[in-house]
């Protein structure tokens, strides 16, 4: 048997499902029963009827998932995927944050640990971000952790707004000039990136979105030719679903090491031994909770 052969049998003896972020490798992305953005991914958590999900992706997802669907078995198949920039703020970098700011909410990207949310006021996504800063009635927000999505945000909205100064380290190793450099040699391509970029690099886009976002955008644009800004995984699934189409890559570098911890092998151990799990306790899980739904509400 092969190794996807090994892992759709396990898969279907214990009634488990894999969900994959549009940044993991394409193995792991064709053994997935579905994948998408950080947004798709913790609505379908909530919504699917399987007891064990194997979340490749890293760990503030799975996190999300636990969250959204406690009575579910999240496997996380490497408990190391993290990601640094929600690393970047922990609960009491938010606790002082209100303390200075006090009449300010706290919107927190979904790329924050289960004890931030459990401190902020809303969660939003890449996807929603701006809808969510728009639509809620407070007019003076902090937004934790990305910079580079708080600086988006703010030009979308006249709202006041405190940002905090965390980035994702695989979105900064895409600089302005590698973009520039690439149009020069495909002067007819779109840029599409997502927010998480520097700003300066967003500022020569075309189109900014969350993964799944730039995704449905290549489908319903009519150019042949466009210059992703985002991480690598991304590019197979456009190619996958848009084989007449023509994708660079913004950034050789643009690779995040945790999303490529995830392996077939791994996802394997993780069916047998049903481990690693992530499982945010109760107390946690209730505060953190809160956010998420009012972000699903909205
Ligand atoms: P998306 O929600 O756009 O998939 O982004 C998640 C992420 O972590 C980007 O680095």
């Amino acid at each position: 048997m092969t190794i996807q052969e090994k892992i759709q049998k396990l898969k279907k003896e214990k009634n488990a499902i894999i969900l994959a972020h549009n940044y993991q490798l394409p193995e792991v992305q064709d053994i997935a029963d579905f994948v998408g953005d950080s947004l798709e991914l913790a609505r379908i958590s909530s919504q699917i009827k399987e007891k064990i999900i194997i979340f490749c992706g890293v760990h503030f997802m799975a996190e999300t998932a636990s969250i959204l669907a406690p009575d579910k078995k999240i496997l996380l198949p490497d408990i190391n995927a993290g990601c640094p920039l929600a690393n970047s703020i922990t609960p009491e970098d938010v606790i002082n944050l209100k303390k200075e700011y006090k009449d300010y909410a706290v919107v927190a990207y979904v790329n924050t640990s289960a004890e931030v949310k459990a401190e902020s006021d809303y969660i939003c996504t890449s996807a929603n971000a701006i809808s969510v800063v728009e639509k809620i009635p407070e007019e003076k927000i902090i937004f934790i952790p990305d910079r580079n999505l708080g600086y988006y945000v703010s030009k979308y909205t006249k709202k006041e707004m405190i940002i905090w100064n965390g980035f994702c380290p695989t979105h900064q190793r895409i600089l302005p000039q590698d973009i520039i450099n690439l149009k020069e040699r495909y002067k007819d391509a779109k840029i599409v990136v997502h927010p998480e970029c520097r700003r300066e690099v967003l500022e020569l886009a075309d189109k900014i979105a969350s993964t799944s976002g730039i995704i449905k955008f290549v489908k319903e644009d009519n150019s042949k030719t466009y210059i992703i800004g985002t991480e690598v995984g991304l590019l197979y699934r456009l190619r996958k679903e848009n084989p007449e189409k023509e994708f660079h890559l913004a950034s050789p570098l643009a690779v995040c090491p945790n999303m490529k911890k995830i392996t077939l092998e791994k996802i394997l151990w993780s069916l047998e031994d049903l481990k690693p799990e992530v499982k945010v306790p109760d107390d946690i899980r209730e505060k953190a909770l809160k956010p998420i739904e009012r972000m699903l509400k909205l």
